[in-house]
This record gives C-alpha cells, structure tokens and sequence, in this order.
C-alpha cells in the first residue's frame, strides 16, 4: 500500500490555495490510505528572524487554528496522522544525514530559495536547508506519494535526488516518493491581487488571499476586488487573461465543471456581476467547514491531543526508520 504524507506551514490561515490544492486531497485520499499530516512549524520558522512578518509569539495559536482549520476541512484524526513536525525529532536528525548528501550549489539553484532569498540581506541558512528538512519530512516516513500543490515540484525532485542519493551511497533504503497534483486548475490557485503568483498564506496583502475562516463580507470584499482587465467579458484564457481566469477556475474547482463549460453558462454576466456570483458560491461552501472549524476552537484541549496522539502514532514510524539509517551510516555504536 501507498504510504502518503504531507505537510503545511502554520504561517498564517489555511487559504482556497492550500485547500483546493492540497488538503482536500488529502481528505479524498484517506478513505483507502493512512496519511500522515505534519504541521511544520520549524519550516514556519525559517524566515522569522529576517523578516518582520512572523511573530513567534503568536505561532502557538496560529498551530492550533491551523489544527481545527485541517480537521474542520474534514481530516480525519483516527484514520489519519495529524501531528506537529517539531514534535518529532527524527525529521531534524535526518535533515542533518541528508543535508551531508547534497551540495551548496544545487542548494542555491532551488527556485524557491532564489526567489525568497533575493530581497534580503542577511539570507538565513535554514531558508538555505529549508528544502532539505521537507526532504527528511518525507523520507523519514519512506513515503511513496506526497501529494501537494505545483509550487512543490521542485522541493519534491530534491526530495527524490535525495533518496537516490543515499540509496546509492548506503544501500537500498528509501523509495522514491512520487508526487500527486489535486488536478492542473486546482494546483497552482493564483493571488487575487496579482494573478502572475500564486495566492499564499505570507502574502502581505490579505485581500490576495479567501481564508478559510472569511466572514462572507470578507470574501464578497476580496473577490470584487481582484485584480480583473478592462474587458467585461468572462472567458477562461489563463495566459493574457490570469484575472478573471482565476475566478473561473476557482469556480471551477469548487463545482466540477469544466471552465468553458461555466464560461458558456455565464456569457450574459459582465465580470463584476460574475465576481458576485463567485463570491455568493465560496461563501456557501465554506459555511459548513467554518461551522466545524469554530466547533473545534472551542474545545483547544481536544486540538492538543490530536497533535499529541498524533506524534505518538508517527514517533513509531520514525523511530524505525532512524534506526535503519543510523546503522547504514555507521553512526550507532550505542543501537
Ligand atoms: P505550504 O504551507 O505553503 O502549503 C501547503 C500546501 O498547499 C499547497 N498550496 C497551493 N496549492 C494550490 N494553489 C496555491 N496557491 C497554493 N499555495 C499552497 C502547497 O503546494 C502545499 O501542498 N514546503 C511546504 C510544506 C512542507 C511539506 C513537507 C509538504 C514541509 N514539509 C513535506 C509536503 C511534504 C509548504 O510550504 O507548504
């Protein structure tokens, strides 16, 4: 059977990004399989110390909403492993192993750390290892599928180098993890604000974003405000026109159907009354997970013993892998 994991940054709220992109995968993915679910707080980390964005202050709370956000989204904690990565030590200790395996170069060429990189000063090194933490995430649990959104790729090809990589040097150990994609729409949901990125939780600008937990005023602001053209026409064209693009495929994505399919459907709307109809759409399907999601923050005793259990049920799969690699590496006198 396939052993599946993921993870998600408890930076911010869980967005229609991460949602249609990856949880909801997850979700659909644990009727036939055990998922293991961490919530990386030492990847939220990463970049606190060089930006004023992140208060770890507020990162305890922020662990617990995003708990009751995957839960309230319909994560299952008895099916599914749902636990907090700094809970697990293994996951570090690997990070070291494999950190040994690659080299500053390939490092400095990840796309991700090019671009978060490139407007600061004194570039922390775990931005630099960030890539190479998500790796041990995976491979600490021997995982086969890793489903995520597109903005992924790339850490997932280091991820595979990786086991490869050690396989090659100390023997068959790791398989190599295979990525799954929710579908071409859902995976790289654009920012409302600017339809050339992808919306993400660390975004200054919150109207870029449709949080889980958006009051429907909130969404009706935010997607009247998206960036759109100056054609009143709604079509499905992503390359020249990512604005309304977008919205059709969010509409998409939360229906089913296909965008020409829904273009057709609303050729006798202009984009602002279209933008109504989208916001009147998210707001009814996200109702009843805020329901849920409000339930769960009401009892934050039962959020830490899901994170609780949850590290428990996963320290018996590190455990066992850490052992493994600790003898191939020559470093377990004492094992
Ligand atoms: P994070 O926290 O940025 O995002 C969580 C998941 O949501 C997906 N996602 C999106 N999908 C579609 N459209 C978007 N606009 C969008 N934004 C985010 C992400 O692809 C991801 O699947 N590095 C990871 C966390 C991580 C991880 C791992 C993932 C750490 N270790 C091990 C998988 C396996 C991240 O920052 O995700």
């Amino acid at each position: 059977p396939d052993r599946i994991i993921s993870g998600i940054q408890p930076t911010g709220i869980l967005h229609i990004g991460n949602y249609y992109g990856a949880v909801k995968n997850w979700i659909n993915l644990q009727n036939s399989n055990e998922i293991i679910c961490s919530i990386v707080d030492f990847h939220s980390i990463t970049l606190s110390y060089a930006s004023k964005l992140l208060d770890h202050k507020k990162l305890p709370e922020n662990i617990l909403l995003m708990t009751a956000c995957l839960l309230g989204c319909g994560l299952n904690s008895e099916k599914s492993i749902l636990f907090l990565q700094s809970e697990v030590p293994q996951h570090t200790q690997l990070c070291w192993v494999l950190s040994c395996l690659t080299t500053v170069p390939r490092l400095a060429r990840q796309p991700q750390y090019r671009e978060k990189s490139e407007n600061i000063k004194d570039i922390p090194s775990g931005l630099f290892f960030y890539p190479v933490l998500q790796a041990a995430d995976i491979l600490i649990y021997k995982a086969t599928k890793v489903p995520v959104g597109k903005d992924q790729l790339q850490h997932l090809q280091l991820a595979s180098h990786l086991a490869r990589k050690f396989n090659a040097l100390y023997g068959e150990t790791f398989p190599i993890p295979e990525l799954i994609f929710s579908g071409n729409i859902a995976s790289k949901i654009k920012n409302l604000r600017n339809p050339h990125k992808k919306m993400s939780k660390s975004y200054p600008d919150k109207l870029s974003r449709i949080e889980i937990t958006d009051s429907p005023d909130d969404i009706t602001e935010k997607i009247k405000k998206a960036v759109t053209d100056c054609t009143s026409q709604v079509t499905y064209e992503p390359d020249i026109r990512p604005g309304v693009s977008n919205l059709v495929g969010i509409h998409s994505v939360i229906t089913g159907r296909s965008p020409a399919a829904l273009c057709d459907e609303v050729k006798h709307l202009n984009t602002g009354q279209y933008k109504l109809l989208v916001a009147e759409i998210l707001i009814e399907t996200l109702k009843p997970i805020q329901k849920e999601i409000n339930q769960l923050l009401n009892d934050k005793s039962f959020l830490i013993s899901v994170l609780k259990n949850g590290a428990i049920k996963a320290s018996k799969i590190t455990s066992d892998t850490w052992t493994v690699v600790r003898k191939k590496i020559g470093c377990h006198y004492f094992l």
